[in-house]
This record gives C-alpha cells, structure tokens and sequence, in this order.
C-alpha cells in the first residue's frame, strides 16, 4: 500500500521555499549568462531561466538554495522523482559490476527485454522484441528505416502538432517552424493530418466527438487515395497522447477508427509513447485508453528517468523480417540505464499498478481542481488530460481564444517560479501549460502547486 507518508520522505520537506529576493537568484543569473558562451542554446527549452543544482524527487534546488516544486519532472523524465533510493541502490550495483558490454547480448538486457515484454500493451505484450536506443529521437529514426524494410512502402502520416524527436528522419514527422525552420530538406514520404484538437478544431467541428471523426476519416482518405499515397503508406505514427502540441487526449473511438484505417489499407499502426507511456497517462501505456493493439511501440524518457533509456518495441513477426546486424547502436541499453530501467518498471508497476491507479485517481481530482478555479480564471481558456499529463491552454479572450503571447507566458513562468514551483510550456502557440509532475508526487505538493497555479494565473493582467 502506497502511503502519503512514505511519498514525502522521497522529495525535499518544506517545498516551496524562496530564499532570494528575487529569482533567478545571483548566482542562478551568473550561469544563465555564462551558459551561452559555452553551451548551445539550440539544446531543449532554450532559455528557460532556472539552473538545477540539486534535485530530489518532485523537489528541485537551484544554486541559490531555493527550492522549489518541481512540476516538469524533467519535462515528462523523472516518473519515480529524482534519485529514488532504489534506483540509486540499483546504479550502486550495476556499476560495481557491468556497465558498458557491447551492442549484442548481456544478462540483464535479456532481463529488461523480457520484461518490457511483459509490460507492453494487448497486441505487443509477449509477443515483441525490443530494438534499444538512447534517445526518442533515435527511436523514432530507426521505426522510419524498420517500416520501410518491414512493409516495403515508402511513406508515412504523422500528424499536425506532432513531436517526435529532431534527427532529419524523425525531424520530418515532428512539425513545428522552431524545429524545421532552415534545416531543410527533411526526409521525402512524409504526410501530416490533423490531430484532433477540438478546442481550435481545423474543420470548426462543433463537438469533440465529430472533430475526431472527421481527423479519422482524413487519414482513411489519405490511405486509400491516388493523389498522395494509396497503397505506399507503410506506418501511421501517432502520439497516444499529444505531448508538445499542446497535451490533446483523444477519445478512444479516435484511435479505433484509425486503427481500423491502417488495417483496411495495410498500414502498420505505430504509438509514439516516449512522452505519455511508463505510467504518466494513468495506464502504463496511452494506448490502452483505447484498447487499441498497436503493431510498434516507442518509449524513452520515464522509462530511464535519471539515466537515458529508450527504444522500439515491435510485433515479433514484424521485428523478424529486419536483417540482423543493420542497425548497430554501440550505447543501446548500458548496464547502468537497464539496471535503472528494471527498477522503474519495478516501482511503475509494483504492487499492481498501485502507483498508476494513484496517478489516475489524482490527475481526475487534479484536472477537477483546475478546471473548478478556472470559472473564476478568465484567460484559461481549456483544461485537459488525463493522469499527471494535464494541459492548461492560455488565452487573451475566451471569446475570440486569442493565445497568450510570448510575453505573458514569460510573466505566467517567472510567476510560478518567484512562488516555488516549476512548469514549462507546449503547444502549437507555447501557449499551453503543462502539468506533468513525478508519479510519486506527494499529495500535498500536487495540491500546493496547483493553487499557486492559480493564484498566478489570476494576478495576469491581460
Ligand atoms: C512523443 C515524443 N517522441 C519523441 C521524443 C524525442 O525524444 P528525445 O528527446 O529523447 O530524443 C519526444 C521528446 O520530447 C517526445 O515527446
């Protein structure tokens, strides 16, 4: 049994705490300034302005000694918090005994392969075999090169909103001009449709219900018709649960309707969950919201947490037709990141999913608690989700759902972090929060940070 108590001993006491007049703190601003001379501001959340210094569980220090709560766990990374004991004990051990063998087979990568196995949704579960990598990034890379092989077709759909990663392969299915913007040519074969976003729905649908009906059947059109790619589209790849777009959780009639598409048309379904999946959406996997069988699965960020750990797992008789030897990947699975990785599905899935079911339980009330102080919050304009996967969508004016600006998600940031707590934005116009803390969060830090949201939020001034 999960208990409170036992949740609070993971993270720091006494979050939040502001000791600097103001944040960042001194010593915060000097690295902020140095870091450009030395590192490149291409890397992910370019400027954001907070330096880590220390972290512990879903509390996080900088190196003014502020402390704060951390609602971004390491934007979707951190799912057991930051150095769980046993996942620190597990590195301990694996070190002292094998961290680096090669890019073919050792103990426990057999270990964590059965056991991803075993966890894996209706479709893959005991029937996949895992391609290890990094990176999402280069999950993704290597599902464009397996669909190829696998299905002999050249094209893809992915979707409009869609992240799946910045390599020049996986960088052709992500949208988004920040990420593509004069780094052209991408990869050729590429068709982007629209993932429902009911909210600032494409075809002005007046219901949640036809806005995914009509994204389902675009892609059915797009399958089957002579003007783009009938019979050459090998995958559809789809966010279970759209991450950077904008934190869109689609009804699961979506999904069953696209499914049903790839099927009739011979196109392999493909669930990109290196964001949604290991536990964050409420079930292990986004996917299964919908009972869909997905024929690959991607995975990386909370399934590594503190170390990097991703990779694809595919349908065996799909994994079976890539020649063996094609593509070597010389870090896939280092002892320490599977050690890490083994603990995790450990804690994710212990004791029945108990830690799954609380985030499922708590993201309800969380999604509640937001949406009852949104009546009293004029620019929210939407609240959605599920589990610790929650988005609040910003806007100048509920009538016209103008989007906050860059500078007011400046204000809204710097707002949240002067009352101790972290958040960064997504969407499609950086005007989406996005509530996304550890899966061990203790209660009291949920409910904390969800207040001081919206006590920030309601002091903008628009
Ligand atoms: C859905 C999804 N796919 C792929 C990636 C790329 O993962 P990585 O940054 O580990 O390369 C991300 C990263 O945010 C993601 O959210």
């Amino acid at each position: 049994m999960i208990k409170e108590s036992d949740l609070e001993k993971l993270s720091f006491p006494g979050a939040p705490e502001i000791i600097t007049d103001s944040v960042p703190g001194p010593k915060s601003l000097k690295q902020l300034q140095q870091a450009p001379e030395f590192e490149s501001m291409a890397r992910g959340a370019g400027r954001f302005p907070f330096v880590f210094d220390d972290g512990f569980g879903s509390t996080v220090k900088d190196p003014d000694g502020n402390l704060y709560i951390d609602i971004t766990a390491g934007v979707a990374v951190n799912s057991v918090g930051r150095r769980h004991p046993r996942v620190v004990e597990a590195i301990q051990k694996q070190s002292n005994k094998l961290m680096h063998g090669s890019d073919c087979s050792s103990s426990l990568r057999l270990l964590l392969a059965k056991k991803i196995s075993g966890i894996m949704p209706p479709g893959l579960r005991d029937n996949c075999i895992t391609y290890f990598t990094q990176s999402g990034s280069s999950a993704l890379e290597s599902a464009i090169k397996f669909v190829r092989k696998i299905t002999g077709r050249s094209q893809i759909i992915a979707f409009h909103g869609a992240y799946h990663g910045v390599h020049c392969g996986c960088g052709s299915l992500t949208t988004g001009d920040q990420y593509r913007k004069d780094f052209g040519p991408f990869i050729p074969g590429v068709i982007h449709a629209p993932y429902p976003y009911f909210y600032r729905c494409c075809f002005g649908t007046k219901t949640q219900k036809k806005c995914e009906e009509m994204c389902a059947d675009y892609v059915d059109y797009l399958l089957n018709t002579p003007y783009t790619a009938a019979d050459d589209v090998g995958a559809v790849i789809i966010e279970a649960q759209q991450g950077e777009g904008g934190y869109l959780a689609p009804n699961p009639e979506f999904f069953q309707k696209l499914k049903a598409a790839c099927e009739k048309h011979g196109a392999l379904f493909i669930a990109d969950e290196v964001q949604s999946g290991a536990g964050r959406s409420g079930k292990m996997w986004a996917i299964e919201h919908s009972g869909v069988e997905p024929d690959m699965l991607t995975f990386g960020k909370g399934m590594g947490g503190d170390v990097p750990m991703a990779g694809l797992s595919m349908r065996k008789d799909l994994a079976r037709k890539i020649a063996d030897g094609s593509q070597p990947n010389t870090f896939a699975a280092n002892g320490v990141s599977a050690a890490v990785c083994m603990t995790n599905i450990d804690i994710i899935t212990g004791n029945n999913f108990e830690l799954i079911n609380r985030v499922a339980k708590l993201g309800e009330q969380t999604l509640k608690r937001i949406r009852k102080g949104a009546e009293k919050v004029e620019c929210i304009g939407d609240v959605r989700g599920r589990g610790f996967m929650i988005g609040i969508e910003l806007v100048k004016d509920r009538k016209t759902r103008e989007p906050f600006d860059a500078d007011l998600m400046g204000q809204v940031i710097m707002g949240m972090m002067s009352n101790g707590v972290i958040m960064v934005p997504c969407g499609r116009n950086g005007n989406v929060l996005r509530f996304m803390p550890p899966l061990t969060i203790p209660k009291q830090y949920l409910e904390k940070a969800s207040d001081i949201l919206l006590e920030v939020l309601s002091g903008i001034n628009v």
